[in-house]
């Protein structure tokens, strides 16, 4: 079993160490690929990266940026889009390069045309070397729901009914889209490391059934289980359902 799984006091600390760990892998290779996720979960991990690159100079000139999904319909500057969440909660903070962040573009006119683009801009860029995910209550990661291929790529998904009603309480948003662009199991497990976030008691069951459960498509993130280099930052009450030595 390769995943590594460090579980921490509180939230506040989770996402230091979080942070901390990207950071060196910034620090070790300026022109690294990052991964990113959206969701309340990697918000903390991404205010302690703004910290440390006011404090320490941490720097992002030649970071590469791709996220994991966008709504389908919503441009860029939608209030509930997910590149505009990016802007608020990393880019516009740090030193990272406007062209060198990538979010599908979920205004897309040809959607299916925009996720091989977004394929092929990642391949171009030489894969991702360090992905950064989050974990939904039914076990997805990026917008692989239930039921995902393990070889799937890029691609426009339905969601889930739960994850439209999570997501809408969430962003404080009437409306939502049932529809995105989403990263596929494939690219995900392609990426060369890969770290997974998770907090509050809410999401214990799903983290004991993704990390110490069977590996099953019921169970998207199960399939992390497989990969060589996964690490599991967790806060107290989301490890409280694992088996730990
Ligand atoms: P959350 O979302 O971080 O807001 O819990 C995670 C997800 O749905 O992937």
């Amino acid at each position: 079993m390769s995943v590594r799984i460090l579980v921490y006091d509180d939230y506040a600390k989770m996402s230091a160490a979080a942070a901390r760990h990207v950071a060196s892998r910034v620090n070790a290779r300026p022109g690294v690929v990052l991964g990113l996720a959206t969701g309340s979960t990697p918000v903390g991990m991404y205010a302690e990266l703004i910290e440390l690159h006011r404090r320490e100079g941490l720097d992002f000139s030649r970071v590469t940026t791709f996220n994991l999904d966008e709504y389908c319909g919503l441009d860029a500057d939608d209030p509930r889009s997910y590149d505009r969440f990016m802007w608020e909660h990393l880019f516009a903070h740090v030193n990272l390069e406007r062209t060198r962040t990538h979010v599908p573009y979920g205004a897309a006119r040809d959607p299916e045309a925009e996720c091989i683009r977004y394929e092929e801009m990642i391949r171009a860029a030489g894969g991702i070397d360090l992905q950064v995910l989050g974990i939904g209550m039914n076990g997805h990661i990026g917008f692989n729901e239930p039921g995902s291929a393990s070889n799937s790529r890029t691609r426009v998904v339905r969601l889930a009914e739960q994850t439209v009603q999570v997501n809408r309480a969430k962003a404080e948003a009437e409306e939502l889209p049932a529809f995105a662009l989403s990263m596929g199991m494939g690219t995900i497990m392609d990426a060369r490391e890969i770290v997974l976030l998770a907090n509050g008691d809410a999401k214990a069951d799903i983290i004991r059934q993704a990390i110490q459960g069977p590996v099953t498509p019921d169970v998207p993130a199960s399939i992390l289980q497989r990969h060589p280099d996964v690490t599991v930052f967790l806060d107290k009450p989301a490890a409280k359902l694992l088996e730990l030595d």
